[in-house]
């Protein structure tokens, strides 16, 4: 049996996530996580909350907490809503974890001893008003790359630049909007990523199956020389893991943390070990070590577009330098940007539709089945009401809710609450058999190569395919002069709904689940498309309805709630 290791990026601590930031990396994660543990795949699949940095002091100020609290609650708010979306973690953990202070501590040292480490004296912003320095984000000012002018000190979020906050053009603080900055020595250590460039450009070179987004965002920055310039991996902040060189302290750097960007990745790595703590797993190092039993696991990543430097660069950087044989992503599925109703998606001004609030109006399954057949995969997609309202109603109410709903009705008031015996399956049932095993095949093979939308396509044509059935057969008419041909054909259909359950499960878990339910069964993938497994006499009851269909009146209402900004 092989084994797939699958991360998604980390969400920062800091708030509530949109569904932007769902569809781009935890929620296609969970499908392909799903699918992979339905064929019968060993799966480990990790997430966890960012919780350093700059993001996670500037919340918990702006909350009035402090900065520990603050992440423990927030934690569990997102846990919970991760629970709401049905994410199927094997273990959802936190950057701020011991494993996590002591890989990252580990891996610093490593990258010392291997020369790959210096200690630059260097400038930093530094405010009087707030009498700090002003690392990442609590810098803000205009992007010199694209004139973005809410750009931060570490990235721009408009452009992707990574930048330094000395880079931004009119810059003031974050936390007072105080222009009263002034320019500081402070000495902090460097990753010499820049001589390890042959190196990660053979290694990307490598990937040929990788995502053209991936690839050529890595590709740029490795060509720029950008991303590659050598990067701080410390900062003047008290929240963080303190700056040790392994079990030692690092002389001079008393009082300085790792920078965030250097102990997220880590902890995909400690977020396993955190698993065995926990007691779901037995054994981390099977996932991670090479020499210790992960040389045939492979690893997939999934990410936002603006995550791709950090993923295909610095943090290989680190593993790479480091001398150790831990796993290298194998496959690394990233993602174009979901707008909101005609702009983007922003944590910070509080405009779209976020997790708390979206399973609020209405159950996962609607907002996974629209997020992922809409996945942002070749370029930017966009989120409106509208389309929202129509795509649910038509594949998930009309299609596939409606065809459970009918063929379970029809057979309870002709045969009763049991499959019908009588009749053989015609030509009808076998052009359908073999129309459906094709398209199994590619629905298979879409999913194998993460190709979310096709994969979406061929699921909805599956469904329209036993719609169309039902409508041609019609065992209704037939019923009145051939009562067995009806009862084939009512077996036939109810036989989909299984089959069904099993392919949609990924996409829409608990609809898969209320079907497979009412039907008796499992949700279990199916090794064909031969509708048999539901055997005559085989009882089963009516669903409830699995989906209901979104009116112009709620519609109205939710476009006009979710226009504004949250506060
Ligand atoms: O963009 C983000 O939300 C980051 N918190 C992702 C970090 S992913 C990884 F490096 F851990
Ligand atoms: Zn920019």
């Amino acid at each position: 049996m092989s084994r797939t290791l699958i991360t998604s990026a980390i969400p920062y601590i800091n708030g509530i996530k949109h569904l932007g930031n769902l569809v781009g990396s935890q929620l296609p994660a969970d499908l392909y996580a799903r699918y992979l543990r339905a064929r019968g795949q060993e799966v480990l699949f990790l997430c966890a909350t960012d919780e350093h940095g700059t993001p996670a002091e500037l919340a918990a100020a702006k909350a009035g907490k402090p900065v520990a609290e603050y992440c423990a609650e927030m934690w569990a708010v997102q846990a919970e809503l991760a629970k709401g979306f049905r994410l199927s973690f094997d273990h959802f953990g936190r950057s701020s974890s011991p494993q996590n202070h002591k890989l990252t501590q580990h891996f610093a040292g490593r990258l010392a001893e291997a020369g790959l480490i210096s200690e630059v004296s260097e400038k930093q912003v530094y405010s009087n008003a707030d009498g700090r320095f002003l690392p990442d984000r609590y810098i803000e000012g205009t992007c010199p790359n694209c004139g973005y002018d809410k750009a931060r000190g570490d990235q721009c979020e408009n452009c992707t630049k990574q930048l330094d906050p000395t880079d931004l053009i009119e810059p003031r603080s974050a936390i007072s909007g105080s222009t009263d900055l002034e320019v500081r020595e402070t000495k902090h250590l460097y990753l010499r990523q820049s001589t390890m460039r042959d190196k990660l450009n053979d290694w990307i070179d490598s990937k040929t199956d990788w995502p053209i987004l991936t690839t050529s965002i890595a590709k740029k920055w490795l060509n720029d020389g950008d991303g590659l310039q050598d990067r701080g991996i410390t900062r003047d902040l008290d929240w963080g893991i303190p700056v040790r060189r392994g079990e030692d302290d690092w002389p001079g750097m008393e009082g300085k943390v790792f920078y965030v960007w250097f102990d997220a990745p880590i902890e995909y790595i400690a977020c396993a070990a955190e698993a065995v703590e926990e007691g779901t797993i037995s054994d981390w190092e099977r996932w991670w070590r090479v020499d210790k039993g992960a040389d045939d696991v492979r690893y997939v990543q999934f990410m936002g577009k603006d995550n791709v430097p950090f993923h295909t660069l610095s943090f290989p950087a680190t593993i790479l330098g480091s001398g150790e044989p831990w796993k290298l992503v194998d496959y690394i599925k990233s993602f174009n940007y979901l707008n909101y109703d005609g702009g983007q998606f922003s944590t910070s001004q509080g405009r779209g539709v976020f997790m708390d609030q979206a399973l609020e109006i209405l159950p996962s399954d609607y907002w996974r089945w629209w997020l992922l057949s809409h996945a942002p995969e070749t370029s930017d997609s966009e989120f409106t009401w509208e389309a929202f309202q129509q795509d649910v109603n038509k594949d998930l109410a009309d299609v596939l809710g409606n065809f459970v709903s009918r063929i379970t009705k029809f057979c309870r008031s002709k045969f009763g609450e049991a499959v019908p015996e009588g009749g053989t399956y015609g030509e009808q049932e076998t052009a359908l058999i073999a129309d459906l095993e094709k398209r199994l095949a590619a629905y298979q093979s879409h999913m194998d190569a993460i190709d979310i939308r096709k994969a979406a396509a061929e699921l909805r044509a599956i469904w329209v395919a036993g719609n169309e059935y039902l409508q041609s057969a019609a065992p209704w008419t037939a019923f009145k002069e051939d009562p067995d041909r009806a009862a084939a054909i009512t077996r036939f259909a109810l036989n989909l709904i299984p089959f069904y359950a099993g392919l949609s499960a990924p996409f829409i878990p608990d609809a898969a689940k209320a079907m497979a339910d009412a039907m008796g069964a499992e949700v279990a993938w199916p090794t064909n498309a031969a509708m048999t497994a539901l055997p005559a006499g085989h009882a089963f009851t009516v669903p409830e309805v699995l989906f209901a269909k979104i009116a112009d009146e709620q519609r109205g209402e939710w476009a006009e709630k979710f226009s504004g900004v949250r506060s």
